[in-house]
């Protein structure tokens, strides 16, 4: 696809990888907006990028339909979706599992990710075209102790992303899955403080470069599925 005069929406644009990709797309010339929910960090982040802010939990129903409502009456058509919103949870052993935790990262990471793609799917088949970028992790393609409900949740990401791929490429729909392993980001810190970066660890950037570059494959072919590893973290 052309980047340029093309429309996006990123769930958690504010910061991390979700801002670096917003921000790469404006730069190319993409129309884009980020959604978050702390305001004042959301406004921040779309003020410093040139992003349209939307004020919304991928993880309530309500805010998902504001989304689509506030998107479109900005934009007018929806061009391609990033699920890019997602928490980590506790990071608990099997010993000590409990249901609200998996509910809490399910909401946002599983139930919010596939209502935000319900609404594009509906209005992509509509309009025979669109492209979904599902952020999953190295976490979706193998556990770890401490990991069940991240994951899990992951896991589920992929799953549902190989049906979607199944159901939507008669629409011209690319559903492309994206799994970083570990990025220097906010990520796990309720102050969203990001962590320094060093010289031989992934940043968001790489990320938001992967992802830019699989958009921009011509539309009559796409990426299923790509892994970004740091090359020598160690
Ligand atoms: N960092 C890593 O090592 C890593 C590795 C692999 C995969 N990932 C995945 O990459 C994605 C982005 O992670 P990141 O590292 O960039 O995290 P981050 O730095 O913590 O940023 C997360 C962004 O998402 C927003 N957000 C979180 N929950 C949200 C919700 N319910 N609704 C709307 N916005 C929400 C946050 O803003 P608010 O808090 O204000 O809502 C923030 O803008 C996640 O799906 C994560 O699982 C990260």
């Amino acid at each position: 696809m052309q980047i340029k005069d093309s429309t996006f929406l990123v769930t958690g644009g504010s910061l991390g990888i979700g801002k670096a990709t917003a921000k790469l797309l404006i730069e190319k010339g993409g129309k884009v907006a980020i959604t978050g929910r702390n305001k004042s960090r959301l406004e921040k982040a779309a003020k410093e990028i040139g992003a349209f802010p939307i004020h919304a939990d991928a993880g309530k129903p309500e805010d998902i339909k504001k989304t689509y409502d506030e998107f479109l009456k900005e934009f007018k058509k929806l061009d391609c979706l990033i699920n890019n919103a997602g928490i980590g949870g506790k990071w608990n052993q099997v010993f000590d599992l409990d249901l609200e935790d998996f509910m809490n990262v399910y909401s946002i990471n599983v139930f919010g990710a596939a209502l935000m793609a319900k609404y594009a799917a509906n209005l992509f088949k509509k309009q025979n075209y669109g492209n979904i970028i599902n952020v999953s992790s190295t976490a979706g393609t193998k556990g770890f102790a401490n990991g069940t409900v991240y994951a899990s949740s992951k896991f589920a990401l992929r799953g549902m992303t190989q049906c979607w791929q199944a159901e939507l490429r008669k629409y011209n729909v690319r559903v492309i899955l994206v799994n970083p392993s570990e990025v220097l980001t906010a990520f796990g810190d309720d102050e969203g403080k990001e962590r320094k970066e060093v010289s031989n660890k992934l940043r968001s950037y790489e990320i938001a470069h992967t992802i830019v570059s699989t958009l921009e494959m011509d539309d009559r072919g796409f990426v299923p599925e790509v892994t970004v590893w740091a090359t020598n973290p160690f």
